[in-house]
């Protein structure tokens, strides 16, 4: 499926059907190569290269536990998500992860099971972070590692043309739990007793990627605004109109969040 004929799939952010799960899954290994620099770097200081077991929770469609698996093809990965389908679409052939079904908030491991416990684009999702931390935290090993690898910051946003524009409509209508997960991470680590090292994951953005998150989202606002506030999409557009795609600019910044489990 190319990625233009299926952009239509990407207005709702959840993974119903298994087109839409190979869709983010491109769409979730695009992302994974922005940040791949900084996501190495923690691998190293996890020792990542000789951990035995390593869980990730809300992992998808599998797309970092494959990385992993390349990385440290030794470990016994496991995976776990809530959504079957994007579940499913993970367990491919040469994919060698256990990959359960259930949730973040009661996970289904006896305490001190993994050597690395960790997330990524995931804390935004979820109702209750903390809940899950604290989860992460009890079934990691004393002295091993607990990491948030990429949680987004929309309220960091900067976008050229039109930057205020962009988050006053995109704020209100994302589907995420947290937006401003970002800021949060010290604290929520804090909060379950972990002294966590934050850091920014972010790259900017290329001229032609931005152009698609552009595509993407104008799609999106389209569908979800208001209708007293289409106008103010109409004015989006035109300024967008109005300057060259390669002037276009884009920053998210996304934060990690890595701490040893000293209990
Ligand atoms: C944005 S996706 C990220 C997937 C994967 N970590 C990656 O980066 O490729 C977030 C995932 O979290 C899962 N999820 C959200 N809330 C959850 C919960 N409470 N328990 C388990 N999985 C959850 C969703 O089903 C989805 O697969």
């Amino acid at each position: 499926m190319s990625r233009k004929s299926s952009k239509r799939l990407a207005l709702k952010d959840q993974i119903q059907t298994e087109e839409e799960a190979r869709y983010f899954n491109e769409l979730y290994e695009e992302q994974m190569e922005w940040t791949v620099s900084t996501r190495k770097q923690l691998y190293r200081k996890m020792n990542l290269f000789h951990a035995k077991q390593i869980l990730e929770v809300g992992s998808g469609t599998g797309a970092v536990l494959r990385e992993i698996q390349t990385i440290n093809p030794k470990a016994n990965l496991v995976g776990i998500d809530w959504n079957s389908i994007a579940l499913n679409y993970s367990r491919g052939e040469s994919f060698y992860p256990n990959i359960i079904h259930g949730k973040g908030e009661i996970l289904p491991f006896p305490s001190n099971s993994f050597d690395i416990t960790l997330c990524h684009y995931f804390l935004m999702w979820v109702k209750e972070p903390l809940t899950i931390l604290k989860e992460m935290k009890r079934v990691t090993r004393v002295g091993k590692w607990i990491a948030c690898l990429a949680e987004p910051d929309y309220g960091g946003r900067l976008d050229y043309p039109a930057s205020e524009l962009w988050e006053e409509l995109l704020l209100g209508s994302l589907s995420a739990h947290d937006p401003f997960i970002g800021r949060k991470l010290r604290s929520i680590f804090f909060q379950v007793g972990l002294k966590a090292e934050i850091g920014l994951q972010s790259t900017v953005l290329s001229p032609d990627i931005v152009n698609e998150l552009y595509e993407l989202e104008m799609e999106k606002l389209g569908h979800f605004l208001p209708e007293k506030n289409k106008h103010k999409l109409a004015k989006l557009q035109q300024m967008l109109e109005s300057h060259n795609s390669a002037e276009l600019f884009s920053f998210i910044p996304v934060f990690f969040g890595l701490a040893r489990n000293l209990k």
